[in-house]
């Protein structure tokens, strides 16, 4: 099969066929997100928390979103590979532009996502003006939460009327999807029926078109009890404690190599050299 397009997702939404994205960082999580047949893959400025162990995603620069989406791309052949342009890098219409080049010309992703409520639908319509598709993301954008915090958005009429403001002024700007972080789900489900971009949510019920999770999370990477919003899988943090400390119990005991891991030449033409 081929790579999904956007044309394959708007086909999902009008289907009502059900789109699942994961967050990939490197080459062997995108070989296998793409194995499993997983359409989306989003290269997430997550990366700072999860991968470099950050506790915001605020230090994530550009030059280390295109490393990571470079090792993504190697290893995605069908998955669509969406990247994120992180803290700082659209802070004006020109940088947005040249970082989103980046991550597609030098990082080979296919779109981008970037934070941010109608106040930035002109920098959306100028991407997509240029040829790159973009997925807004909404709700809960964890690069402002020194300002709106990380708590649930769109909760009364002011919140709900702001999040629809922001949905119609990204589909009017050419945004082909729109990411719903940590919102009710009847408000995401209203999103999903009133605005043409596919919606993924996360956080955001089962009314979207698409759910993201994000890879740690959903593989228990750091154990199994992950936010409410996640669901473990599997639980890969104990399998990985368990597999290392029989590794160093072997080789302390002398069990590891064994004859299998081992070559071996006549030992007397060892012996006889200087
Ligand atoms: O960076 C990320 O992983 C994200 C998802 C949580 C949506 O933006
Ligand atoms: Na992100």
């Amino acid at each position: 099969p081929k790579r999904t397009t956007l044309a394959a997702l708007r086909k999902m939404k009008a289907e009502g066929r059900k789109i699942t994205m994961v967050t990939t960082y490197d080459y062997p999580s995108a070989v296998l997100a793409d194995r499993a047949g997983l359409p989306l893959v989003l290269v997430g400025d997550s990366v700072g928390m999860v991968v470099q162990g950050h506790d915001s995603t605020l230090p994530v620069t550009v030059d280390e979103m295109v490393y990571h989406t470079r090792m993504v791309a190697r290893g995605a052949g069908r998955a669509m590979v969406i990247a994120d342009l992180p803290f700082m890098a659209y802070a004006n219409m020109e940088e947005g532009l040249r970082n989103a080049h980046r991550l597609m010309a030098e990082g080979g992703a296919q779109a981008i996502k970037m934070e941010g409520g109608a106040e930035m639908a002109p920098l959306v319509r100028r991407l997509t003006d240029n040829g790159i598709p973009v997925m807004a993301h909404i709700g809960l954008r964890p690069q402002s939460q020194h300002q709106m915090g990380l708590r649930v958005q769109a909760r009364d009429e002011a919140g709900i009327k702001a999040l629809m403001a922001d949905a119609r002024a990204h589909e009017a700007a050419g945004a082909f999807g729109l990411l719903l972080e940590c919102i009710p789900a009847e408000v995401a489900q209203e999103v999903t029926r009133r605005f043409s971009p596919v919606t993924i949510g996360i956080g955001a019920g089962s009314g979207c078109d698409g759910q993201v999770q994000v890879w740690h999370d959903l593989l228990g990477v750091y154990g199994t009890k992950p936010f409410k919003h996640a669901k473990c899988y599997a639980d890969v943090g104990s399998v990985t404690q368990a597999a290392l400390e029989a590794y160093r119990h072997e080789v302390e005991t002398g069990s590891f190599p064994a004859e299998a891991n081992t070559t071996h030449v006549d030992p007397a033409v060892v012996t006889s050299q200087g």
